[in-house]
């Protein structure tokens, strides 16, 4: 889909738990197919300290209502002001960004790993790979019982398993603890979205599996577009950038020692 600039009314924004909201945004004009994976840059309005765009996984599409969902995790200015927005405020948008992750195949077995707000892009992941009928597992993990969110709504896409670092629930321990993802449970790909150490040791799990691992990266970005460079990431054919050759990347391309 084109580029689009455009501002988008928020039409909900509901409070999740103690740091997520889930932003929904209304299009005037017909929304484009937007692939699982890419993302959505917001001007923070009303906040001249927070003027660079805030980048942002889109979580979920409605084609027939015309509207975009994105999770927002709320950690400085920018998502603070986010996170206050009411229903018919305006905010502006450049969508769909970056390049998304391959869809899978009909009847292939897959893995969605999402770490914190890593889940973000695993929602419409999850929702896509069910309609074109492929075998949805779902493993999230977050730091505690309290940090758990839409645990109900993945549950309607695939098979979801739960960690907490403190054991408060699902299995203790990282994801990378979970024996969906340890034990070679016959898995064609692997997604994953996350902190970096997480996504390195998903991908190194999966490479010993031999199973096609693909990871969404979530370094800082200023401009978005390929401008500014501030967002570059080391792979095995130079340096690219993570908004326009990213954010997902088969981690076989990307330079990383697992
Ligand atoms: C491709 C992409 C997709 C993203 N998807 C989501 C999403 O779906 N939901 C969501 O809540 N967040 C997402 N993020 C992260 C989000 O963009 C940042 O949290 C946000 O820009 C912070 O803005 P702020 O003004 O609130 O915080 P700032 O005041 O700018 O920063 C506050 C703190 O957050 C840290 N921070 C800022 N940007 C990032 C970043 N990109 N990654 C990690 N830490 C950061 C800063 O280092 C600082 O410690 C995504 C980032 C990228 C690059
Ligand atoms: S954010 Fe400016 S080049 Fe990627």
């Amino acid at each position: 889909m084109k580029k689009t600039v455009c501002d988008l009314t928020v039409t909900s924004n509901i409070q999740l738990n103690h740091d997520n909201y889930l932003l929904r945004l209304h299009a005037d004009k017909k929304l484009g197919k937007i692939i699982p994976g890419q993302f959505v840059n917001i001007l923070v309005p009303g906040s001249p300290g927070t003027f660079l765009r805030r980048p942002f996984s889109v979580f979920d599409v409605n084609y027939d209502e015309n509207t975009l969902s994105v999770l927002v995790k709320t950690v400085g200015g920018g998502t603070h002001k986010l996170s206050l927005l009411e229903i018919n405020q305006r905010v502006n948008a450049i969508f769909p960004l970056g390049n998304g992750f391959s869809l899978p195949q009909k009847q292939e077995k897959i893995l969605l790993v999402g770490g914190g707000v890593g889940i973000a892009p695993m929602m419409i992941m999850a929702k896509e790979s069910k309609e074109i009928g492929a075998d949805v597992h779902i493993l999230l993990g977050a730091q505690s019982r309290r940090d758990h969110i839409l645990i109900d709504q993945f549950s309607e896409l695939g098979s979801v398993y739960i960690t907490t670092d403190d054991g408060s629930l699902g299995t203790k321990g990282f994801v990378t603890h979970h024996p969906v993802l340890n034990n070679n449970e016959g898995f064609n790909r692997v997604y994953c979205c996350g902190p970096d150490p997480m996504m390195k040791a998903v991908a190194k799990i999966s490479k010993s599996h031999g199973t096609e691992c693909e990871v969404s990266l979530e370094n800082t970005m200023a401009c978005g577009f390929g401008v500014c460079l501030c967002c570059v990431t080391k792979t095995k054919s130079g340096n690219k950038c993570v908004c326009t050759e990213g954010p997902v990347f088969n981690v076989k391309d990307l330079s990383w020692q697992i």
